[in-house]
């Protein structure tokens, strides 16, 4: 398995570009299964997720054609893929390929919507809690199908079609969210979703459907309508840019001191964290580029933060916050309130010295005035990007193992890092 090697110590200076976000392709990729049409998708990031969904779809008989890269394409330029769903040959998502990836589980709203039937394996993911599914199937059964768990497989059916429904989350979910989105755009009649995710990847699914000739309005607010039609049409869109990546590569530049532009990167998707990165003692410039973020003499300073649905304090920046502030002039606190367990990275940022003390959701960090490298590894995404960046500021060598969820969801990291002037490289084997 591959390994990757960061010699800590180096500023971050230069120029990172931001790919397409993993959180809308991934549904944007699943949407395409409600048209006979081809949905195209420009600045797909190429990712192992992606590359896991397209085999996950090509099980239905999704055709996907990915465009070369065309002279004067940035190396950096997200794919463009083709999507063809004309024919579905098979509703099932077996648990071979859904049991690694949480979302594809979603592909259940699409196939119900327009073959009125799907049977899909329970789903896997990041281990970060207990990720239970049972709003999915009540929004789904609010929609009007019948749903039995068999053999650790959902079975859905729907033999008339779906048909709207007022659903109301009692808990804000982006899987929910998605999940009753989709579905609701080929139900017969009106379907409204209370307590909608307002999250940035919520709307560009949104856009995409609408698009696609689906009567959606109110995406982005806690309220979304959406107006059944009789079949949805080919379209082309672009997939917004991964706010998550930008705030991780904030982060970074926070921890290790310097000036970086994040070219493609838009603030309005991530103002909650680049507001704590100015707490923390970060400048942070918006300009045509996108978001420039440096961090030149002055200290970190500590901060309290709890976690939150768009358009608060994201999760998924939640463990490279805490890496930030391991370093920081003081004594911060971080509330986690979305996933009970997403604490994986505190023992392994202890390894770096880290001093973080665990107590139900929060945990206290208590800065150190310098880590020193460590062998670490790491079992979720974001928790392993949180030990790069841990790694970027230590003194000394880090060698972080398990990089496969890094490349679930962050392209080209080693090589963008180093283009800053970081030593990082990746081992092979
Ligand atoms: C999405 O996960 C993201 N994944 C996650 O990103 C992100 O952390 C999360 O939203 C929150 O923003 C994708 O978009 C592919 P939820 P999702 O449904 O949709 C509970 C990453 O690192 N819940 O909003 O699965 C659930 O357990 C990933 O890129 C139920 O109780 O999250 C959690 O506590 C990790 N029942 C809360 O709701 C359900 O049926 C929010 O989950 C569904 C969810």
């Amino acid at each position: 398995m591959d390994r990757i090697r960061i010699v800590g110590g180096a500023k971050l200076n230069g120029t990172i570009p931001i790919s397409g976000a993993k959180n809308a392709a991934l549904p944007l990729m699943i949407a395409a299964l409600l048209t006979e049409d081809t949905l195209i998708l420009d600045n797909v990031p190429r990712l192992a997720d992606v590359a896991q969904l397209q085999r996950i779809l090509g099980n239905h008989g999704v055709d996907i054609m990915s465009a070369g890269k065309r002279s004067g394409d940035h190396q950096y330029q997200g794919q463009t893929l083709h999507i063809s769903a004309k024919n579905i040959i098979d509703t099932t998502a077996p648990y071979e390929l859904v049991s690694k990836m949480r979302a594809s589980f979603w592909v259940i709203a699409p196939l119900l919507a327009r073959m009125h039937e799907a049977k899909v394996s329970l789903p896997g993911g990041c281990a970060i809690g207990t990720r239970p599914v049972d709003l999915l199937i009540m929004a789904l059964e609010k929609l009007g199908a019948t749903i039995a768990i068999d053999g650790g497989y959902v079975v859905a059916s729907a033999p008339g079609g779906l048909r709207g429904a007022e659903i109301e989350f009692p808990k804000v979910t982006v899987s929910g969210t998605h999940v009753a989105l989709m579905a609701a755009t080929l139900a017969k009649g009106t379907t409204i979703i209370n307590n909608a995710a307002c999250e940035p990847e919520i709307t560009d699914v949104a856009d995409c459907l609408i698009k696609m000739g689906a009567k959606i309005s109110g995406a982005g607010t806690p309220r979304i309508v959406i107006e059944g039609v009789d079949q949805l049409h080919g379209a082309r869109h672009t997939v917004l840019p991964d706010r998550i990546e930008a705030g991780t590569y904030a982060m970074a530049v926070a921890m290790t001191g310097g000036d970086v532009q994040l070219s493609g990167a838009r603030p309005e998707l991530l103002q909650s964290a680049l507001d704590v990165l100015t707490e923390a003692g970060a400048t942070i410039t918006v300009n045509n580029e996108g978001i420039r973020v440096a961090r030149n003499g002055a200290g970190i300073n500590p901060v309290t933060v709890t976690t939150a649905p768009f358009p608060g304090f994201p999760t998924d920046l939640q463990a490279q916050l805490m890496a930030l502030m391991t370093c920081a002039k003081g004594v911060s606190h971080i509330t986690e309130t979305i996933f009970e367990n997403r604490f994986m990275h505190v023992q392994e940022l202890a390894r770096f010295g880290a001093r973080i003390q665990l107590d139900g959701e929060t945990a206290t960090i208590d800065g150190v005035a310098k880590l020193r490298g460590a062998p670490v590894m790491a079992t979720d995404l974001r928790a392993s990007v949180s030990l790069v960046i841990a790694a970027l500021a230590a003194e000394g060598e880090t060698m972080v193992n398990r990089i496969y969820h890094l490349d679930r969801g962050f392209e080209r990291l080693e090589d963008k890092l180093s283009a800053c002037g970081a030593t990082i490289e990746r081992i092979s084997g």
